[in-house]
């Protein structure tokens, strides 16, 4: 696939189907993360695969725990009819065979105190470069990814449990990895109107807001601001 078609058409995948997937394309999609940027080189991140099927359950519940009570109900404030409806969406997500937990673990004592809200900065920025190439290496691949920062809302404590990720290390992100047979998600163009006028607990906003991409000239300046 060419490089601009895998990061166009890679979009969340939800539902997977439950063939393993095969070593070496795990591999080849970590080996993009860990080509990604990072500060002064520090390559600030740690990777737990988990390909155990029993192990790939607990964290499916984990994350769709998560998604429910952090996410749908105290951070989008989503109506509790709703959240139920919304809840079908992970129905199918014990069949994910592979997950991929993205960890945030300094090793190079390399700024001061005084800089550590500007490094933590830094690094997340750096893991989410490791995100965006292993989402698009595999989208290269035909397999689906999709970006869970919930664990963050719990500082990933249950998942820490679960996977033995020592205290000092911050759990960033989760993706499932598979195969899927979704086709690739329509990208209407998405007024800006839909971001101005979001209100949190209107589900017909919800939904706008998480249908599209804002047009190219609405995000894009070019030599001045505006
Ligand atoms: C930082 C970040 C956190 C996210 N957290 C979640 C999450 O907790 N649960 C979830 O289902 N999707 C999560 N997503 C996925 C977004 O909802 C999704 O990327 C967005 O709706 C755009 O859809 P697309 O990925 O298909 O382009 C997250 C994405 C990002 C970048």
């Amino acid at each position: 696939m060419e490089t601009f078609e895998a990061l166009t058409r890679r979009h969340g995948v939800l539902r997977y189907r439950p063939d393993p997937v095969e070593p070496e394309k795990i591999e080849r999609v970590l080996r993009a993360a860990i080509a990604a940027p990072s500060p002064a080189n520090t390559q600030p991140w740690a990777f737990v695969v988990v390909t155990e099927p029993e192990l790939a359950r607990r964290v499916a519940a984990e994350l769709v725990r998560m998604q429910k009570e952090h996410v749908f109900c105290r951070l989008l404030e989503v109506p509790e009819p709703f959240v139920d409806h919304l809840m079908h969406l992970y129905d199918d997500f014990a069949n994910v065979p592979c997950f991929i937990v993205v960890c945030r673990q300094r090793r190079a004592d390399w700024a001061g105190e005084e800089h550590a809200a500007l490094v933590r900065d830094w690094e997340l920025c750096s893991l989410g470069a490791a995100m965006a190439n292993l989402m698009a290496a595999a989208a290269d691949l035909g397999l689906g990814t999709r970006w869970f920062g919930n664990p963050m809302a719990d500082g990933g404590v249950s998942l820490k449990r679960l996977l033995g990720i020592p205290e000092e290390v911050e759990v960033v992100a989760v993706t499932p990895l598979g195969t899927h047979d979704e086709p690739p998600k329509e990208r209407p163009v998405q007024s800006v109107d839909v971001h101005a006028g979001f209100q949190r607990g209107d589900k017909h906003k919800l939904a706008a807001l998480l249908q599209g991409k804002l047009a190219l000239e609405d995000v894009v300046h070019t030599n001045r601001y505006g």
